[in-house]
């Protein structure tokens, strides 16, 4: 394997990883540096939501510059998915579902989050793709349970995060050469897991809410549903839960 040229960067604690990464590419950072954290006092979620990042969990970022043509980064989003996933089944053997866009799920719960950010610093395009995982935390706040869940409650085991930070390492770094050169094994490895197609959901979307019918995943990513009154639509963003 070629040796990665890109800094690793690491923090006992920062405000957030995607943020962290921001000021690292203000002053210079490179496309590959990764910063992670054992903890975060500002994590932030998708949304406009915060994202809890007590201790035990990874919380991970990885810069990326932006292709000139937006399309070509379309398979980056479903890229750190994929790469979370098989991360987390080295490290443990569990073989996380996706929910669409990107959370992981063991057992209909959320072990894993994923932020991607654009920003711009001059002229440069860059792309911060952010991963929380829920590593070794014993128990989540009252809101957090049933509804999230880490892989110390399902295998009764601590997790050697810095190992876990490795293998995603290795994992992004193959997942976003493949989305870079556009290898359609890696949309049909994410169709395979994706958890949400073929399932009645409800689309929350612009603060409204439709019920509606997953078909599949399209190539770019976005999501193909099926409405009540038969028509289809394309879903780009907002929150689906499935009913
Ligand atoms: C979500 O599920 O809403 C996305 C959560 C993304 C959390 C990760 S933790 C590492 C990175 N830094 C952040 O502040 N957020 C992302």
């Amino acid at each position: 394997m070629e040796e990665r040229k890109a800094p690793v960067l690491f923090a006992p604690e920062t405000d957030s990883t995607n943020l962290a990464l921001r000021r690292l590419a203000a002053d210079g950072a490179v496309d590959g540096t990764v910063f992670w954290a054992a903890r975060q006092s500002a994590g932030r979620g998708r949304l406009g939501r915060s994202f809890a990042s007590p201790e035990g969990g990874l919380y991970y970022s990885l810069l990326l510059d932006a292709a000139d043509d937006p399309a070509r980064d379309l398979l980056l989003t479903p890229a750190a998915g994929l790469a979370a996933a098989r991360a987390v089944e080295r490290v443990s053997a569990l073989r996380c579902g996706i929910k669409w866009p990107n959370d992981l799920l063991l057992g209909g719960r959320k072990l894993c989050g994923i932020l991607a950010e654009g920003f711009t610093v001059g002229a440069r395009r860059c792309l911060a793709l952010g991963i929380g995982i829920n590593v070794n935390t014993a128990a989540f706040p009252p809101e957090l349970e049933g509804v999230a869940v880490s892989l110390w409650q399902i295998t009764g085991r601590e997790t050697d995060i810095p190992a876990l930070a490795q293998a995603l390492t290795e994992e992004l770094d193959a997942a976003v050469a493949a989305a870079r050169r556009g290898d359609g094994a890696l949309l049909a490895d994410y169709r395979a897991r994706c958890l949400t197609v073929g399932r009645h959901v409800t689309l929350l979307q612009n603060g409204e809410s439709r019920e509606a019918f997953v078909l599949g995943v399209s190539d770019d990513f976005s999501l193909a549903v099926r409405l009540p009154d038969g028509s289809e639509e394309s879903v780009r963003s907002g929150e689906v839960s499935i009913r």
